[in-house]
């Protein structure tokens, strides 16, 4: 397929819902069935400078508030938005993102509580003008979340911890923002296999690149 302009995909969900399982899997199958020009890239994160700030807020042992760390992301999201997404859009690259801006409606507003006003004042501020183009929302619930994360490899993060009320809010948040942006998200059943979740993904996603190229 010739891919005459970028396409900006993301996924959002829970921990350990999957996401970053599938972003890597779609990844795969676009390199080797659409195009050659394709990155996966990740939020908090994505850059030398982004991930150093991704550990600090990751870090385990470090309490912070809710404004220094919403500052934070949106320091790693300014740099990681001008060095690397901004740059592969140009070059009309497909991007993968693992989390972006829902994850902050989500996290800092239904589960912080900060005013989604304010957030997206900010966001306006380092945002181009760019906005994915398809989320996959992989939603599961918190007993699965749990023995996923119990069984996967990844160190766990402060955020891995959290209570089933605490994780609820951020499930039932996505949920929200699913409905807020349906005709941008697909929200994904992750209790299925890891097969069955790949496979409706990249049927979706063919079926869209086919449509726009
Ligand atoms: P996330 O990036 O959303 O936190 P991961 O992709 O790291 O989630 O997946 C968490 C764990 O669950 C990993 O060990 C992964 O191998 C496993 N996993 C991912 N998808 C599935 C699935 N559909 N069924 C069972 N286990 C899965
Ligand atoms: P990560 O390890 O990438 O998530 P997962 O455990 O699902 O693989 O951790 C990133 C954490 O950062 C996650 O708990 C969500 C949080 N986060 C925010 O609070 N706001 C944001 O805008 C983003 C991008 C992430």
């Amino acid at each position: 397929m010739a891919i005459k302009k970028s396409f900006f995909i993301c996924f959002e969900g829970v921990e350990g819902s999957g996401k970053s399982t599938q972003a890597k899997l779609l990844y795969k199958f676009i390199k080797k069935n659409i195009t050659k020009n394709v990155i996966l890239t990740r939020e908090p994160g994505g850059t030398l400078f982004s991930e150093k700030i991704r550990n600090l807020i990751l870090d385990k042992k470090t309490k912070i508030s809710t404004l220094t760390e919403f500052f934070l992301l949106m320091a790693a999201r300014n740099e990681h938005i001008i060095s690397k997404i901004d740059f592969y859009l140009k070059k009309n690259f497909i991007i993968i993102c693992d989390r972006f801006f829902y994850s902050t409606l989500a996290y800092q507003h239904y589960l912080e509580d900060m005013d989604k006003k304010f957030i997206f004042n900010i966001q306006k501020k380092i945002y181009k003008k760019i906005h994915p183009d398809l989320t996959f929302l992989i939603d599961l619930n918190n007993k699965e979340s749990k023995i996923r994360i119990s069984n996967r490899s990844k160190n766990t993060n402060r955020f891995d911890k959290l209570s089933s009320y605490h994780f609820n809010k951020i499930r039932n948040g996505f949920i929200k923002i699913s409905k807020t942006y349906k005709n941008k998200i697909v929200l994904i059943k992750g209790s299925r296999s890891l097969i069955e979740i790949q496979n409706e993904i990249n049927k979706k996603t063919l079926k869209i690149l086919n449509a726009r190229f």
